[in-house]
């Protein structure tokens, strides 16, 4: 299958990466920047931007609980429409489920000719949920970190990763906008790639569902239920089954499978090469294929979106499924002895507590409790 809209990516590394030289953040100077939304991303790229001397307003919604948290950091807050209006360059950084409704009623009457709009992820317009009038620059500067890490890593003079693509180049000078966008976020300094909103929605949605998000957290669950099942603790499962994963998987992030299997022991590694295809076989192959198809057509999308529409009655049964699977009630009891974890506790009500700062014996009345 070729890949829609991607650029050539062979030979491997034909892209380059670019870095803080290749960017020209002078280009920034002057412009008027909204920041909408003050999440995960938001708050990073809000107050990067500022302490790169960028001219920032960040839009939020009525009673947003955000509001005083963006003030005491010293931006200008306001209302989404407020902020898009009198902006010259607007950062989209609500939540994708939210960003078309966003759009229609508090961006689009903003739209004009020299307008740039920016995504941290390619969903709304890759599939056409949001299509930005001729005359407007359109383009993605995505970290490839969760926000905190955005923010965490440039106060400490480096930078995380990032992709750049550009959807629509009305000025002619989008890509070059998007590299001084990842410059002043810190990306620059770590090294930012080009690709496509295709590829990037696309590769995004597969990672996270095949791998990242949905193989991991199943494959996790069966190797668990299979030892408890077997008659084994659920203390010695759950160390074996998810405890230990953040091990292994900080030796691939390291040095990949090789340096993985270098570490870990011949016996660890001759079970490797016996046991994965074993688990994954050419039917879960398959069914990998199927969930890219599904991705590609736009019918994961569609119904992602229908069920945000109705008010995620299957996102939050299925949630509410898994809170309670027996790998979290054990789970939330061990990782509580563990200070070193940093632990958080996910309520009921999907709050997070954090546990730091909490005494060994309070943890143990926190872990009963929960
Ligand atoms: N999180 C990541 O690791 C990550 C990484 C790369 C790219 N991205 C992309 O970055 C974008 C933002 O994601 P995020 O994870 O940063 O989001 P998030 O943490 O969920 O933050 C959402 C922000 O949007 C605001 N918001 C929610 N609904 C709204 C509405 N109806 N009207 C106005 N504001 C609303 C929230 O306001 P309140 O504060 O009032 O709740 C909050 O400030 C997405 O496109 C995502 O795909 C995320």
């Amino acid at each position: 299958m070729t890949p829609t809209n991607t650029p050539n990516t062979t030979p491997m590394f034909a892209a380059p990466v670019l870095y803080d030289g290749d960017a020209e953040p002078q280009r920034l100077e002057g412009r008027r920047i909204a920041i909408i939304g003050y999440g995960s991303q938001g708050h990073a790229h809000a107050r990067n931007l500022a302490d790169r001397g960028m001219d920032v307003r960040v839009g939020l919604r009525e009673g947003s609980r955000s509001w005083a948290a963006a003030e005491a950091a010293g931006l200008r807050v306001m209302s989404v429409a407020a902020a898009a209006a009198e902006a010259d360059a607007i950062m989209m950084l609500a939540p994708d489920t939210e960003q078309q409704r966003i759009y229609d009623r508090d961006i689009a009457p903003s739209m004009r000719p020299g307008t740039t709009l920016w995504f941290a992820h390619g969903f709304n317009v890759h599939f056409n949920l949001i299509a930005p009038p001729d005359g407007v620059d359109v383009a993605l500067i995505a970290p490839k970190s969760p926000g905190h890490r955005v923010r965490e890593v440039f106060t400490q003079g480096g930078g995380v990763p990032g992709l750049i693509a550009v959807a629509q180049d009305a000025s002619g000078a989008a890509r070059e906008d998007a590299l001084a966008y990842a410059w002043a976020i810190g990306c620059t300094r770590a090294g930012v790639i080009e690709t496509s909103f295709a590829e990037e929605t696309e590769t995004d949605l597969f990672g996270e569902q095949a791998v990242l998000c949905g193989g991991v957290s199943a494959l996790v669950k069966a190797g668990f239920d299979t030892l408890v099942e077997a008659g084994y603790r659920p203390e010695m499962a759950y160390f074996e089954c998810l405890h230990e994963l953040k091990l292994i998987v900080d030796l691939m992030y390291q040095g990949g499978l090789n340096y993985m299997r270098y570490s870990v022991s011949d016996t660890a590694e001759y079970g490797d090469y016996i046991a994965g295809p074993r688990i994954v076989t050419a039917q879960t192959k398959e069914a990998m294929r199927q969930l890219l198809a599904n991705i590609r057509s736009g019918e994961f999308a569609k119904t992602w979106v229908a069920e945000n529409d109705v008010g995620r009655p299957h996102f939050t049964a299925a949630r509410l499924a898994d809170a309670d699977h027996p790998i979290e009630q054990v789970g939330v009891r061990l990782r509580a002895l563990m200070p070193f974890l940093d632990a958080r506790v996910v309520r009921p009500d999907m709050g997070v507590a954090n546990l730091a700062g909490v005494s060994l014996a309070d943890r143990s009345a926190v872990a009963t409790a929960t």
